[in-house]
Protein backbone atom coordinates (compact mmCIF):
# COMPACT_ATOMS: atom_id res chain seq x y z
CA UNK A 1 0.00 0.00 0.00
CA UNK A 2 1.51 3.62 -0.49
CA UNK A 3 0.20 5.98 1.65
CA UNK A 4 -2.12 8.79 0.28
CA UNK A 5 -2.85 7.18 -2.72
CA UNK A 6 -6.52 7.02 -3.84
CA UNK A 7 -6.13 3.84 -5.34
CA UNK A 8 -9.68 1.68 -5.07
CA UNK A 9 -9.10 -1.75 -3.53
CA UNK A 10 -12.17 -3.79 -4.10
CA UNK A 11 -15.57 -3.10 -5.47
CA UNK A 12 -18.24 -4.49 -4.06
CA UNK A 13 -22.25 -4.07 -4.93
CA UNK A 14 -24.56 -3.33 -1.95
CA UNK A 15 -27.15 -5.54 -2.67
CA UNK A 16 -29.57 -6.36 0.33
CA UNK A 17 -33.46 -5.50 0.91
CA UNK A 18 -32.47 -4.26 4.08
CA UNK A 19 -30.16 -1.16 2.66
CA UNK A 20 -33.39 -0.50 0.62
CA UNK A 21 -35.79 0.24 3.53
CA UNK A 22 -33.43 2.11 4.66
CA UNK A 23 -33.77 4.50 1.90
CA UNK A 24 -29.86 3.76 0.51
CA UNK A 25 -30.07 2.26 -3.25
CA UNK A 26 -29.66 -1.30 -3.91
CA UNK A 27 -27.02 -1.95 -6.24
CA UNK A 28 -24.35 0.79 -5.52
CA UNK A 29 -20.52 0.01 -5.75
CA UNK A 30 -19.16 -0.55 -2.37
CA UNK A 31 -15.56 1.06 -3.03
CA UNK A 32 -12.45 1.05 -0.55
CA UNK A 33 -9.98 3.60 -0.74
CA UNK A 34 -7.15 5.13 1.32
CA UNK A 35 -8.27 7.88 3.79
CA UNK A 36 -6.65 11.21 2.73
CA UNK A 37 -6.70 14.09 4.89
CA UNK A 38 -9.58 15.83 3.26
CA UNK A 39 -11.77 12.96 4.40
CA UNK A 40 -10.82 14.16 7.98
CA UNK A 41 -14.85 15.36 8.90
CA UNK A 42 -16.43 12.19 7.42
CA UNK A 43 -13.96 9.97 9.30
CA UNK A 44 -14.24 11.36 12.14
CA UNK A 45 -18.43 11.65 11.68
CA UNK A 46 -18.04 7.81 11.12
CA UNK A 47 -15.72 7.02 14.56
CA UNK A 48 -18.28 9.45 16.64
CA UNK A 49 -21.69 8.56 15.60
CA UNK A 50 -21.01 5.28 15.50
CA UNK A 51 -19.09 4.75 19.07
CA UNK A 52 -22.46 7.43 20.17
CA UNK A 53 -25.02 4.63 18.81
CA UNK A 54 -23.39 1.34 19.49
CA UNK A 55 -21.19 1.92 22.90
CA UNK A 56 -23.00 4.02 25.06
CA UNK A 57 -21.97 1.59 28.04
CA UNK A 58 -18.56 2.89 27.12
CA UNK A 59 -18.46 7.30 27.19
CA UNK A 60 -15.28 8.85 25.51
CA UNK A 61 -13.73 11.12 27.40
CA UNK A 62 -13.08 13.00 24.00
CA UNK A 63 -15.52 15.15 22.31
CA UNK A 64 -16.11 15.68 18.75
CA UNK A 65 -13.59 18.13 18.35
CA UNK A 66 -11.17 16.33 20.20
CA UNK A 67 -11.46 13.02 18.44
CA UNK A 68 -11.60 15.03 15.11
CA UNK A 69 -7.62 16.31 15.99
CA UNK A 70 -6.63 12.97 16.63
CA UNK A 71 -8.38 11.76 13.47
CA UNK A 72 -6.70 14.72 12.07
CA UNK A 73 -3.24 15.00 13.49
CA UNK A 74 -2.28 11.42 14.41
CA UNK A 75 -4.89 8.60 12.53
CA UNK A 76 -4.82 9.76 8.74
CA UNK A 77 -1.56 11.10 8.73
CA UNK A 78 -0.18 7.40 9.84
CA UNK A 79 -1.36 6.47 6.32
CA UNK A 80 -3.22 2.90 7.35
CA UNK A 81 -6.46 3.83 7.33
CA UNK A 82 -9.25 2.53 4.77
CA UNK A 83 -12.57 3.67 4.20
CA UNK A 84 -15.87 2.17 2.57
CA UNK A 85 -17.54 4.64 0.23
CA UNK A 86 -21.01 4.70 -1.68
CA UNK A 87 -21.70 7.19 -3.95
CA UNK A 88 -18.49 8.87 -2.35
CA UNK A 89 -19.56 9.16 0.91
CA UNK A 90 -17.86 7.71 3.68
CA UNK A 91 -19.59 4.70 5.42
CA UNK A 92 -17.19 2.80 7.00
CA UNK A 93 -13.28 3.23 8.65
CA UNK A 94 -11.03 0.51 8.97
CA UNK A 95 -7.18 1.36 10.86
CA UNK A 96 -4.69 -1.08 11.10
CA UNK A 97 -1.13 -0.99 11.97
CA UNK A 98 1.66 -3.55 12.96
CA UNK A 99 3.91 -4.45 15.72
CA UNK A 100 6.59 -7.30 16.45
CA UNK A 101 5.03 -9.48 13.63
CA UNK A 102 1.10 -9.15 14.72
CA UNK A 103 -0.87 -7.48 12.91
CA UNK A 104 -3.25 -5.20 14.53
CA UNK A 105 -7.03 -3.90 13.68
CA UNK A 106 -7.16 -0.23 15.45
CA UNK A 107 -10.37 0.97 14.48
CA UNK A 108 -13.47 -0.83 12.55
CA UNK A 109 -16.42 1.50 12.91
CA UNK A 110 -19.75 1.72 10.37
CA UNK A 111 -21.60 4.34 10.21
CA UNK A 112 -25.39 3.40 12.04
CA UNK A 113 -27.46 3.99 8.71
CA UNK A 114 -24.61 1.20 6.72
CA UNK A 115 -24.78 -1.69 8.96
CA UNK A 116 -25.56 -5.22 8.49
CA UNK A 117 -25.29 -4.96 4.87
CA UNK A 118 -21.45 -6.04 4.39
CA UNK A 119 -19.38 -2.91 4.83
CA UNK A 120 -17.77 -4.06 8.16
CA UNK A 121 -16.84 -7.81 6.53
CA UNK A 122 -15.31 -6.04 3.17
CA UNK A 123 -13.48 -3.80 5.29
CA UNK A 124 -12.06 -6.63 7.30
CA UNK A 125 -11.30 -8.83 4.57
CA UNK A 126 -9.35 -5.90 3.05
CA UNK A 127 -7.79 -6.15 6.66
CA UNK A 128 -6.53 -10.03 6.43
CA UNK A 129 -5.39 -9.46 3.16
CA UNK A 130 -3.23 -6.12 3.96
CA UNK A 131 -1.97 -7.41 7.68
CA UNK A 132 0.80 -10.28 9.14
CA UNK A 133 -0.98 -12.51 11.14
CA UNK A 134 -1.85 -12.88 13.42
CA UNK A 135 -4.29 -10.27 14.50
CA UNK A 136 -5.34 -8.97 16.93
CA UNK A 137 -7.51 -6.36 18.14
CA UNK A 138 -9.34 -5.03 21.74
CA UNK A 139 -13.51 -4.40 21.87
CA UNK A 140 -15.34 -4.19 24.77
CA UNK A 141 -17.13 -7.24 26.71
CA UNK A 142 -20.60 -5.49 26.59
CA UNK A 143 -20.07 -5.15 22.68
CA UNK A 144 -21.97 -8.18 21.87
CA UNK A 145 -23.13 -6.98 17.88
CA UNK A 146 -19.19 -6.49 17.55
CA UNK A 147 -18.14 -9.96 19.42
CA UNK A 148 -20.33 -12.25 17.71
CA UNK A 149 -19.29 -10.46 14.51
CA UNK A 150 -15.56 -10.96 14.92
CA UNK A 151 -15.99 -14.81 16.17
CA UNK A 152 -18.27 -15.07 12.84
CA UNK A 153 -15.03 -13.88 10.97
CA UNK A 154 -13.18 -16.68 13.08
CA UNK A 155 -11.40 -14.56 16.01
CA UNK A 156 -11.12 -16.18 19.29
CA UNK A 157 -11.21 -14.20 22.75
CA UNK A 158 -7.29 -14.91 24.57
CA UNK A 159 -7.45 -12.35 27.09
CA UNK A 160 -10.76 -10.80 29.27
CA UNK A 161 -9.33 -7.72 31.33
CA UNK A 162 -11.35 -5.41 33.89
CA UNK A 163 -10.38 -2.60 31.72
CA UNK A 164 -8.39 -0.53 33.92
CA UNK A 165 -5.81 -0.17 30.50
CA UNK A 166 -8.50 1.09 28.26
CA UNK A 167 -9.39 5.32 28.40
CA UNK A 168 -12.98 4.55 29.02
CA UNK A 169 -12.18 2.28 31.92
CA UNK A 170 -14.75 -0.74 30.34
CA UNK A 171 -13.79 -4.10 30.86
CA UNK A 172 -12.33 -5.73 27.39
CA UNK A 173 -11.77 -8.78 25.36
CA UNK A 174 -8.78 -9.49 23.20
CA UNK A 175 -9.61 -11.38 20.23
CA UNK A 176 -7.03 -12.84 17.85
CA UNK A 177 -7.27 -14.08 14.20
CA UNK A 178 -4.91 -17.16 13.10
CA UNK A 179 -5.28 -17.31 9.38
CA UNK A 180 -7.52 -18.91 7.25
CA UNK A 181 -8.55 -22.14 8.59
CA UNK A 182 -6.53 -24.74 6.50
CA UNK A 183 -8.49 -26.84 3.83
CA UNK A 184 -7.83 -30.42 3.72
CA UNK A 185 -8.21 -31.98 0.47
CA UNK A 186 -8.75 -35.52 0.77
CA UNK A 187 -6.82 -37.91 -2.23
C1 LIG B 1 -19.23 -4.44 14.35
C2 LIG B 1 -19.44 -3.67 13.03
C3 LIG B 1 -18.11 -3.11 12.56
C4 LIG B 1 -19.96 -4.67 11.97
O1 LIG B 1 -20.13 -3.97 10.76
P1 LIG B 1 -21.29 -4.32 9.74
O2 LIG B 1 -21.09 -3.51 8.53
O3 LIG B 1 -22.60 -4.24 10.40
O4 LIG B 1 -20.92 -5.84 9.45
P2 LIG B 1 -21.59 -6.79 8.34
O5 LIG B 1 -22.75 -6.12 7.71
O6 LIG B 1 -20.51 -7.27 7.48
O7 LIG B 1 -22.09 -7.98 9.25
C5 LIG B 1 -23.03 -7.74 10.31
C6 LIG B 1 -24.18 -8.72 10.25
O8 LIG B 1 -24.98 -8.47 9.13
C7 LIG B 1 -25.24 -9.66 8.42
N1 LIG B 1 -25.00 -9.36 6.99
C8 LIG B 1 -23.85 -8.94 6.45
N2 LIG B 1 -24.00 -8.75 5.13
C9 LIG B 1 -25.27 -9.04 4.84
C10 LIG B 1 -26.03 -9.03 3.64
N3 LIG B 1 -25.51 -8.67 2.47
N4 LIG B 1 -27.31 -9.38 3.71
C11 LIG B 1 -27.85 -9.76 4.87
N5 LIG B 1 -27.18 -9.79 6.04
C12 LIG B 1 -25.91 -9.43 6.03
C13 LIG B 1 -24.27 -10.70 8.90
O9 LIG B 1 -24.97 -11.90 9.17
C14 LIG B 1 -23.68 -10.12 10.16
O10 LIG B 1 -24.09 -10.82 11.31
P3 LIG B 1 -23.07 -10.96 12.59
O11 LIG B 1 -22.73 -9.57 13.06
O12 LIG B 1 -23.83 -11.74 13.59
O13 LIG B 1 -21.85 -11.63 12.09
C15 LIG B 1 -20.52 -2.55 13.16
O14 LIG B 1 -21.66 -3.09 13.77
C16 LIG B 1 -20.05 -1.36 13.96
O15 LIG B 1 -19.48 -0.43 13.42
N6 LIG B 1 -20.31 -1.37 15.28
C17 LIG B 1 -19.98 -0.24 16.15
C18 LIG B 1 -18.51 -0.04 16.27
C19 LIG B 1 -17.83 -1.25 16.83
O16 LIG B 1 -18.31 -1.89 17.76
N7 LIG B 1 -16.66 -1.54 16.26
C20 LIG B 1 -15.82 -2.59 16.72
C21 LIG B 1 -14.99 -2.04 17.81
S1 LIG B 1 -13.57 -3.06 17.99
Amino acid sequence: MIAGTAMVFVVAALHDERSACRGLQVNKPLMLRLATPADTESVTDVLFISRETFLPFAKSPHSRQGFRSWVAEYLIPGGRVTVATVDHEIVGVLAVSEDQGIGWIDQLYVHPDHVSVGVGSLLLQHAHAVLKHPIRLFTFQENMRARSFYERHGYQPIRFSDGQDNEEKCPDVLYEWTGPTPISIQP
